[in-house]
Protein backbone atom coordinates (compact mmCIF):
# COMPACT_ATOMS: atom_id res chain seq x y z
CA UNK A 1 0.00 0.00 0.00
CA UNK A 2 0.95 3.45 -0.88
CA UNK A 3 0.42 5.33 2.66
CA UNK A 4 -3.65 4.60 1.81
CA UNK A 5 -5.96 1.56 3.30
CA UNK A 6 -6.17 0.34 -0.17
CA UNK A 7 -3.54 -2.36 -1.72
CA UNK A 8 -2.00 -1.44 -5.40
CA UNK A 9 -1.92 -4.10 -7.89
CA UNK A 10 -0.01 -4.06 -11.26
CA UNK A 11 -1.23 -5.87 -14.53
CA UNK A 12 0.27 -6.64 -17.53
CA UNK A 13 -1.71 -7.18 -20.44
CA UNK A 14 -4.56 -4.94 -19.09
CA UNK A 15 -5.49 -3.92 -22.76
CA UNK A 16 -8.37 -6.80 -22.88
CA UNK A 17 -9.33 -10.31 -22.34
CA UNK A 18 -8.40 -11.76 -19.04
CA UNK A 19 -5.99 -9.37 -17.90
CA UNK A 20 -8.74 -6.43 -18.04
CA UNK A 21 -11.68 -9.21 -15.98
CA UNK A 22 -8.36 -9.72 -13.46
CA UNK A 23 -8.62 -5.87 -13.28
CA UNK A 24 -12.00 -5.60 -12.78
CA UNK A 25 -11.62 -8.79 -9.96
CA UNK A 26 -9.03 -6.60 -8.63
CA UNK A 27 -11.08 -3.25 -8.52
CA UNK A 28 -14.14 -4.65 -7.07
CA UNK A 29 -12.13 -5.81 -4.37
CA UNK A 30 -10.86 -2.32 -3.34
CA UNK A 31 -7.98 -2.49 -4.89
CA UNK A 32 -5.88 0.55 -6.64
CA UNK A 33 -4.49 -0.98 -10.21
CA UNK A 34 -1.55 0.12 -12.53
CA UNK A 35 -2.68 -1.10 -15.94
CA UNK A 36 0.66 -2.02 -18.61
CA UNK A 37 -0.02 -3.03 -21.80
CA UNK A 38 0.89 -1.26 -25.39
CA UNK A 39 -2.84 -0.77 -25.68
CA UNK A 40 -3.09 2.63 -23.96
CA UNK A 41 -6.95 3.53 -25.58
CA UNK A 42 -8.43 0.50 -24.24
CA UNK A 43 -6.94 0.65 -20.95
CA UNK A 44 -7.80 4.35 -20.59
CA UNK A 45 -11.08 3.43 -21.19
CA UNK A 46 -10.94 0.64 -18.73
CA UNK A 47 -9.61 2.98 -15.96
CA UNK A 48 -12.25 5.72 -16.50
CA UNK A 49 -14.67 2.60 -15.65
CA UNK A 50 -12.47 1.42 -12.92
CA UNK A 51 -12.18 4.89 -11.37
CA UNK A 52 -15.81 5.87 -11.20
CA UNK A 53 -16.32 2.38 -9.05
CA UNK A 54 -13.91 3.78 -6.71
CA UNK A 55 -10.57 2.53 -7.53
CA UNK A 56 -6.97 5.26 -7.89
CA UNK A 57 -6.23 3.67 -11.60
CA UNK A 58 -2.77 4.91 -13.62
CA UNK A 59 -2.35 3.55 -17.10
CA UNK A 60 1.34 2.95 -18.43
CA UNK A 61 2.04 2.20 -22.21
CA UNK A 62 4.52 -0.57 -22.18
CA UNK A 63 5.36 -2.75 -24.87
CA UNK A 64 6.99 -5.63 -23.01
CA UNK A 65 8.45 -7.64 -26.56
CA UNK A 66 11.21 -4.62 -26.19
CA UNK A 67 14.99 -6.12 -24.42
CA UNK A 68 14.14 -2.82 -22.18
CA UNK A 69 10.37 -3.22 -21.24
CA UNK A 70 10.47 -3.90 -17.79
CA UNK A 71 13.43 -1.93 -17.05
CA UNK A 72 11.16 1.17 -18.53
CA UNK A 73 7.95 -0.11 -16.91
CA UNK A 74 10.16 -0.65 -13.41
CA UNK A 75 11.33 3.20 -13.69
CA UNK A 76 7.94 4.34 -14.20
CA UNK A 77 6.45 2.66 -11.28
CA UNK A 78 9.53 3.64 -9.19
CA UNK A 79 9.51 7.40 -9.99
CA UNK A 80 5.74 7.52 -8.86
CA UNK A 81 6.74 6.06 -5.58
CA UNK A 82 4.36 3.36 -6.00
CA UNK A 83 4.69 0.22 -4.22
CA UNK A 84 3.19 -3.15 -5.59
CA UNK A 85 1.29 -5.12 -3.61
CA UNK A 86 -0.03 -7.34 -6.20
CA UNK A 87 1.53 -8.23 -9.61
CA UNK A 88 -0.53 -9.98 -11.76
CA UNK A 89 1.69 -11.63 -15.01
CA UNK A 90 -1.13 -11.83 -17.67
CA UNK A 91 0.90 -10.46 -20.87
CA UNK A 92 1.51 -13.07 -23.42
CA UNK A 93 0.40 -14.22 -27.17
CA UNK A 94 1.01 -17.20 -29.28
CA UNK A 95 1.67 -18.33 -33.13
CA UNK A 96 -0.12 -20.67 -35.09
CA UNK A 97 2.28 -23.12 -37.44
CA UNK A 98 4.78 -25.27 -37.62
CA UNK A 99 7.65 -24.14 -35.87
CA UNK A 100 10.09 -24.06 -39.21
CA UNK A 101 7.13 -21.71 -40.77
CA UNK A 102 6.82 -19.27 -37.59
CA UNK A 103 8.55 -16.04 -38.32
CA UNK A 104 11.61 -15.79 -36.24
CA UNK A 105 10.64 -12.22 -35.37
CA UNK A 106 7.12 -13.44 -33.97
CA UNK A 107 9.09 -16.12 -31.95
CA UNK A 108 11.69 -13.83 -30.23
CA UNK A 109 8.37 -11.78 -29.21
CA UNK A 110 6.55 -14.64 -27.72
CA UNK A 111 10.07 -15.54 -25.96
CA UNK A 112 10.35 -12.27 -24.90
CA UNK A 113 7.03 -11.66 -23.24
CA UNK A 114 5.94 -14.99 -22.06
CA UNK A 115 8.86 -15.78 -20.75
CA UNK A 116 12.06 -12.95 -19.86
CA UNK A 117 9.53 -9.76 -19.12
CA UNK A 118 7.31 -12.21 -16.63
CA UNK A 119 10.48 -13.33 -15.50
CA UNK A 120 12.44 -9.71 -14.79
CA UNK A 121 8.96 -8.32 -13.76
CA UNK A 122 8.79 -11.23 -10.86
CA UNK A 123 12.35 -11.00 -9.91
CA UNK A 124 12.08 -6.84 -9.95
CA UNK A 125 8.84 -6.76 -7.41
CA UNK A 126 9.46 -9.42 -5.33
CA UNK A 127 12.36 -8.68 -3.09
CA UNK A 128 9.96 -5.12 -1.89
CA UNK A 129 7.27 -7.53 -1.12
CA UNK A 130 9.20 -10.38 0.63
CA UNK A 131 10.12 -7.49 2.88
CA UNK A 132 7.12 -5.67 3.56
CA UNK A 133 5.93 -9.34 4.56
CA UNK A 134 3.19 -9.26 2.53
CA UNK A 135 2.51 -9.75 -1.63
CA UNK A 136 0.63 -12.02 -4.18
CA UNK A 137 1.88 -12.87 -7.42
CA UNK A 138 0.01 -14.25 -10.50
CA UNK A 139 1.60 -15.64 -13.46
CA UNK A 140 -0.78 -16.83 -16.09
CA UNK A 141 0.25 -20.10 -17.87
CA UNK A 142 -2.48 -22.14 -19.34
CA UNK A 143 -3.44 -25.82 -19.85
CA UNK A 144 -0.76 -25.86 -22.80
CA UNK A 145 1.88 -25.80 -19.93
CA UNK A 146 1.31 -29.41 -19.77
CA UNK A 147 2.38 -31.06 -22.45
CA UNK A 148 4.10 -29.54 -25.35
CA UNK A 149 2.18 -28.85 -28.76
CA UNK A 150 2.84 -29.44 -32.11
CA UNK A 151 1.79 -26.22 -34.61
CA UNK A 152 2.34 -23.77 -31.32
CA UNK A 153 5.55 -25.38 -30.18
CA UNK A 154 7.11 -21.93 -28.80
CA UNK A 155 3.43 -21.08 -27.59
CA UNK A 156 2.99 -24.15 -25.06
CA UNK A 157 6.71 -24.53 -24.60
CA UNK A 158 6.65 -20.73 -22.95
CA UNK A 159 3.67 -21.99 -20.58
CA UNK A 160 5.88 -25.20 -19.28
CA UNK A 161 8.15 -22.61 -17.92
CA UNK A 162 5.73 -20.28 -16.36
CA UNK A 163 4.23 -23.00 -14.64
CA UNK A 164 7.62 -24.65 -13.65
CA UNK A 165 8.60 -21.11 -12.80
CA UNK A 166 5.52 -20.16 -10.78
CA UNK A 167 5.84 -23.69 -8.92
CA UNK A 168 8.86 -23.03 -7.69
CA UNK A 169 8.39 -19.94 -6.89
CA UNK A 170 5.82 -20.95 -4.72
CA UNK A 171 7.66 -23.21 -2.72
CA UNK A 172 10.46 -20.81 -2.52
CA UNK A 173 8.37 -18.47 -0.77
CA UNK A 174 6.65 -20.34 2.16
CA UNK A 175 6.56 -18.45 5.59
CA UNK A 176 7.53 -14.89 3.64
CA UNK A 177 3.98 -13.85 3.65
CA UNK A 178 4.22 -13.65 -0.32
CA UNK A 179 2.53 -16.08 -2.64
CA UNK A 180 2.93 -16.99 -6.07
CA UNK A 181 -0.28 -18.01 -7.74
CA UNK A 182 -0.09 -20.00 -11.06
CA UNK A 183 -3.82 -19.11 -13.33
CA UNK A 184 -4.00 -21.91 -16.07
CA UNK A 185 -6.74 -21.53 -18.48
CA UNK A 186 -8.06 -23.47 -20.97
CA UNK A 187 -9.30 -21.96 -24.39
CA UNK A 188 -11.30 -18.40 -23.29
CA UNK A 189 -12.92 -16.25 -25.42
CA UNK A 190 -10.35 -13.33 -25.84
CA UNK A 191 -8.20 -12.03 -28.92
CA UNK A 192 -5.62 -14.68 -28.07
CA UNK A 193 -6.53 -16.88 -31.14
CA UNK A 194 -6.94 -14.50 -33.59
CA UNK A 195 -3.78 -12.78 -32.47
CA UNK A 196 -2.10 -15.93 -32.67
CA UNK A 197 -3.57 -16.55 -36.38
CA UNK A 198 -5.25 -19.84 -34.96
CA UNK A 199 -8.76 -18.57 -35.07
CA UNK A 200 -9.42 -21.81 -38.36
CA UNK A 201 -7.68 -24.52 -36.22
CA UNK A 202 -10.51 -27.14 -34.75
CA UNK A 203 -8.98 -26.04 -31.01
CA UNK A 204 -10.76 -22.87 -31.86
CA UNK A 205 -13.85 -23.49 -33.68
CA UNK A 206 -15.28 -27.03 -33.65
CA UNK A 207 -14.14 -28.84 -30.39
CA UNK A 208 -14.22 -26.55 -27.56
CA UNK A 209 -16.71 -24.33 -26.00
CA UNK A 210 -15.17 -21.26 -24.81
CA UNK A 211 -14.85 -20.30 -20.89
CA UNK A 212 -15.58 -16.58 -20.93
CA UNK A 213 -12.79 -14.32 -19.79
CA UNK A 214 -14.83 -12.72 -16.70
CA UNK A 215 -15.17 -16.12 -15.64
CA UNK A 216 -11.14 -17.40 -16.05
CA UNK A 217 -10.29 -13.83 -13.99
CA UNK A 218 -13.06 -15.21 -11.49
CA UNK A 219 -11.33 -18.62 -10.30
CA UNK A 220 -8.16 -17.16 -11.38
CA UNK A 221 -8.81 -14.27 -8.69
CA UNK A 222 -10.02 -16.22 -6.13
CA UNK A 223 -7.14 -18.56 -6.31
CA UNK A 224 -5.08 -15.50 -5.61
CA UNK A 225 -6.76 -14.27 -2.75
CA UNK A 226 -6.49 -17.93 -1.20
CA UNK A 227 -2.93 -18.03 -2.18
CA UNK A 228 -3.16 -21.33 -3.72
CA UNK A 229 0.00 -22.83 -6.06
CA UNK A 230 -1.91 -23.77 -9.53
CA UNK A 231 -5.15 -23.24 -10.15
CA UNK A 232 -6.61 -24.88 -13.50
CA UNK A 233 -10.41 -23.03 -14.77
CA UNK A 234 -13.02 -25.81 -14.71
CA UNK A 235 -13.54 -29.11 -14.65
CA UNK A 236 -12.86 -30.21 -18.24
CA UNK A 237 -9.74 -28.76 -18.49
CA UNK A 238 -8.65 -29.77 -15.39
CA UNK A 239 -8.97 -33.31 -16.91
CA UNK A 240 -7.12 -32.10 -20.04
CA UNK A 241 -4.42 -31.13 -18.27
CA UNK A 242 -4.00 -34.14 -16.03
CA UNK A 243 -4.21 -36.16 -19.42
CA UNK A 244 -1.82 -33.28 -21.09
CA UNK A 245 0.36 -34.32 -18.26
CA UNK A 246 0.09 -38.11 -17.73
CA UNK A 247 -0.74 -40.25 -21.03
CA UNK A 248 2.02 -40.71 -22.63
CA UNK A 249 3.48 -38.31 -25.58
CA UNK A 250 3.34 -40.78 -28.47
CA UNK A 251 -1.19 -40.00 -28.08
CA UNK A 252 -1.18 -36.84 -27.25
CA UNK A 253 1.30 -35.45 -30.07
CA UNK A 254 -1.04 -36.09 -32.78
CA UNK A 255 -4.05 -35.21 -30.78
CA UNK A 256 -2.71 -31.51 -30.14
CA UNK A 257 -1.57 -31.59 -33.80
CA UNK A 258 -4.99 -32.15 -34.81
CA UNK A 259 -6.87 -29.85 -32.54
CA UNK A 260 -4.48 -26.91 -33.62
CA UNK A 261 -4.74 -27.65 -37.37
CA UNK A 262 -7.02 -25.79 -39.45
CA UNK A 263 -10.35 -27.05 -41.47
N1 LIG B 1 -7.48 -17.03 -24.44
C1 LIG B 1 -7.06 -18.26 -24.20
O1 LIG B 1 -7.58 -19.26 -24.73
C2 LIG B 1 -5.94 -18.47 -23.21
C3 LIG B 1 -5.77 -19.76 -22.68
C4 LIG B 1 -4.73 -19.99 -21.78
C5 LIG B 1 -3.90 -18.95 -21.40
N2 LIG B 1 -4.07 -17.71 -21.93
C6 LIG B 1 -3.14 -16.66 -21.50
O2 LIG B 1 -3.86 -15.59 -20.94
C7 LIG B 1 -3.11 -14.39 -21.04
C8 LIG B 1 -4.01 -13.28 -21.56
O3 LIG B 1 -4.40 -13.61 -22.89
P1 LIG B 1 -5.86 -13.32 -23.44
O4 LIG B 1 -6.51 -14.62 -23.69
O5 LIG B 1 -6.57 -12.33 -22.60
O6 LIG B 1 -5.49 -12.74 -24.89
P2 LIG B 1 -5.59 -11.27 -25.50
O7 LIG B 1 -7.01 -10.81 -25.46
O8 LIG B 1 -4.88 -11.36 -26.80
O9 LIG B 1 -4.76 -10.37 -24.46
C9 LIG B 1 -3.36 -10.43 -24.42
C10 LIG B 1 -2.85 -9.26 -23.59
O10 LIG B 1 -1.40 -9.32 -23.61
C11 LIG B 1 -0.92 -8.05 -23.96
N3 LIG B 1 0.33 -8.08 -24.70
C12 LIG B 1 0.64 -8.79 -25.82
N4 LIG B 1 1.85 -8.43 -26.29
C13 LIG B 1 2.30 -7.47 -25.43
C14 LIG B 1 3.48 -6.70 -25.40
N5 LIG B 1 4.42 -6.78 -26.36
N6 LIG B 1 3.64 -5.81 -24.39
C15 LIG B 1 2.69 -5.67 -23.45
N7 LIG B 1 1.55 -6.37 -23.42
C16 LIG B 1 1.36 -7.26 -24.42
C17 LIG B 1 -2.00 -7.45 -24.86
O11 LIG B 1 -1.93 -6.03 -24.82
P3 LIG B 1 -1.50 -5.10 -26.05
O12 LIG B 1 -1.71 -5.86 -27.33
O13 LIG B 1 -2.38 -3.90 -25.90
O14 LIG B 1 -0.06 -4.77 -25.79
C18 LIG B 1 -3.27 -7.94 -24.19
O15 LIG B 1 -3.67 -7.05 -23.18
C19 LIG B 1 -1.93 -14.71 -21.95
O16 LIG B 1 -0.77 -14.93 -21.16
C20 LIG B 1 -2.35 -16.00 -22.63
O17 LIG B 1 -1.25 -16.78 -23.03
C21 LIG B 1 -5.07 -17.44 -22.82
Amino acid sequence: MNGKMRPLALVTGASGGIGAELARALARDGHDLVLAARGVVAMEELAAELRREGSDVIVIGSDLSQPDGVATLIADIAGRALEIDVLINNAGLGAAGRFVANDAARIDEIMQVNIVALTQLTRALLPGMIARGRGRVMLVASVAAFQPGPRMAVYFASKAYVLSLGEALSYELRGTGVTVTTLCPGATATKFFEVAGADHSLMAKKLRRMMRADRVAQIGYRALKAGRRVVITGLVNTIMSFGGRYAPHRLTLPVTDMLMSGD
